[in-house]
């Protein structure tokens, strides 16, 4: 699904965000990006989704080179992808049912199942109480969770998220997880940047290491999974 071959980021002038990152992701796989502020871990992601281009090296997304690919073949990779980036931006006329429900208007599916389906995921967030409200009226952890839901709703392919719990408690990070491996265990590939260590280590999923740049480790489910047998 996802592979990066010697892949470097300079932002201009000379602001080296990624050097020479070598990184294999399958189809169905679930990946924790760790690594100090200011280690690329955005950058990393943004490359996925075609936010940012590669300086040099390979991105390969879906099947598509992200080095080489269009405007309009960005368009249609992101219709399979769902983001949950730091700067989520959520719809701001819209109520927070609405905003959930958004990500499949424009698939076509009728406001019925829409409103249904939008329902169940906020119910999973722990936002029922909140689903006529505005984004201005929400915390900052409401608002994130909202912007999980709206990613989760049109059952991406794949699932890019950056930092989804950054405004959440131990529990509500646990019930975001929670639903990123409901959908994984659905078939759906996953790939989280965070700080939160004591979420990688409670999951005990696969987890690369950036610093400055580099990917300095990459330690397996299995090998963890091993090491607790
Ligand atoms: N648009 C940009 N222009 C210039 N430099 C940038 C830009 N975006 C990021 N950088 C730099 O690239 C490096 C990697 O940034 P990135 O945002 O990928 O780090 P990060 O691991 O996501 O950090 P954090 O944990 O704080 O979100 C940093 O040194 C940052 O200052
Ligand atoms: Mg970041």
């Amino acid at each position: 699904m996802i592979r990066l071959h010697n892949v470097s980021k300079i932002y201009p002038p000379d602001q080296a965000a990624l050097k020479g990152v070598d990184l294999k992701v399958a189809d169905g796989d679930f990946l924790f990006i760790a690594g100090a502020s200011g280690a690329g871990k955005s950058t990393l992601l943004k490359l996925l989704f075609g936010a940012q281009r590669a300086s040099s090296g390979e991105v390969l997304v879906g099947g598509r080179n992200m080095t080489t690919i269009t405007r309009e073949g960005i368009a249609s990779l992101r219709r399979e992808i769902g983001v949950v980036f730091q700067d989520f931006k959520l719809l701001p006329r819209r109520t927070v049912l609405d905003n959930v429900a958004y990500g499949l208007e424009v698939l076509g599916v009728n406001i019925r199942e829409r409103r249904r389906l939008a329902l169940l995921l906020l119910h999973a967030m722990g936002l029922e109480d909140r689903i006529d409200a505005y984004p201005v009226t929400l915390s900052g952890g409401e608002q994130q969770r909202v912007a999980i839901a709206r990613a989760l709703i049109r059952k991406p392919k794949l699932i890019l998220a950056d930092e989804p719990t950054g405004n959440l408690d131990h529990e509500m990070s646990r019930r975001v997880f929670d639903l990123l491996l409901e959908a994984n265990a659905a078939g759906v590939t996953v790939v989280v940047a965070t700080h939160n260590l004591a979420m990688i280590e409670e999951l005990n999923r696969r987890s690369i290491v950036l610093d400055r740049g580099k990917i300095i480790g990459d330690f397996s489910k299995a090998s963890s999974v091993g090491g607790a047998l």
